[in-house]
């Protein structure tokens, strides 16, 4: 297992945000959280991530135990998140928020090679790797918050509600690129995601998150097709 989530317990105050929650994601694994609004969603991958503190539970990366390090020795190891609503350095250019991506690893990656292979990934970058990235429109700064992601070629990526904000057409290219993302460069993807359909459509497992517990989990085509999971996620 790359990733093992055991019991996770989130609060914030006395509000209980996530209760006992256990998941895992083998390597090469695209697999997503789907849940509403408020279920917990961004919380479980801040707690991985180191952002935010757990209140118990154990979260294990190549079999070692993380939740005690802090979030760049966690990004170290082979980590990477792109944030809700794709918070870029909106000062920086597209380029500057690449070299972001490569924090504490420049001189160990090949960069020059790894951002043009970004630039190909995502040609309206390379167009506007000069310009602020705060000129970028939503669906642009949301490729930027991918791109700089994979700049360090992570082992593992975290990606919270990438469809968010994004026009219906955008959101499939996003997901068709996770997808071959996970397929081609055999990267490990964690999704959290309100938009259903498009997660589990590139997913291989999916788990269902409400308020903070896991009701259903399974492969992606089983949920696709599970009554409960279709009335309340799939809308049909
Ligand atoms: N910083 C915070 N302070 C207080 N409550 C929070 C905070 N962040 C999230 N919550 C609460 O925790 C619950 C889960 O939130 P969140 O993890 O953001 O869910 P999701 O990403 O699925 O929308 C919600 O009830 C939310 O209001
Ligand atoms: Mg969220």
């Amino acid at each position: 297992m790359l990733l093992e989530v055991r019991d996770l317990h989130i609060s914030y105050g006395d509000i209980r945000a996530v209760n006992g929650v256990s998941f895992h994601l083998d390597q090469g694994e695209l697999v997503s959280i789907i849940g509403a609004n408020g279920a917990g969603k961004s919380s479980i991958l801040n707690a991985i991530m180191g952002i935010v503190p757990l209140k118990a539970g154990s979260i294990l990366f190549k079999g070692e135990e993380i939740s005690s390090l802090p979030a760049h020795r966690r990004a170290l190891s082979g980590i990477r998140m792109v944030p809700e609503r794709a918070r870029v350095f909106p000062r920086l250019t597209v380029f500057e928020n690449l070299l972001v991506g490569a924090y504490r690893l420049r001189g160990k990656l090949p960069l020059e090679e790894r951002i043009s292979w970004l630039y190909e990934l995502f040609p309206i970058l390379g167009e506007r790797k000069n310009q602020a990235a705060s000129t970028l429109s939503g669906g642009e700064q949301q490729q930027l918050a991918i791109a700089r992601a994979l700049v360090s070629d992570p082992e593992l990526l975290l990606v919270d509600e990438v469809s968010m904000g994004l026009m219906p057409k955008l959101v499939d290219r996003v997901f068709d690129l996770l997808g071959q993302l996970n397929r081609e460069q055999k990267l490990s993807i964690l999704l959290v995601e309100q938009n259903a359909v498009a997660s589990l459509a590139v997913s291989h497992r999916a788990y269902v998150l409400e308020t903070g517990s896991i009701s259903y989990q399974g492969e992606a085509k089983d949920l696709m097709e599970d009554p409960e999971v279709k009335r309340a996620y799939l809308g049909r």
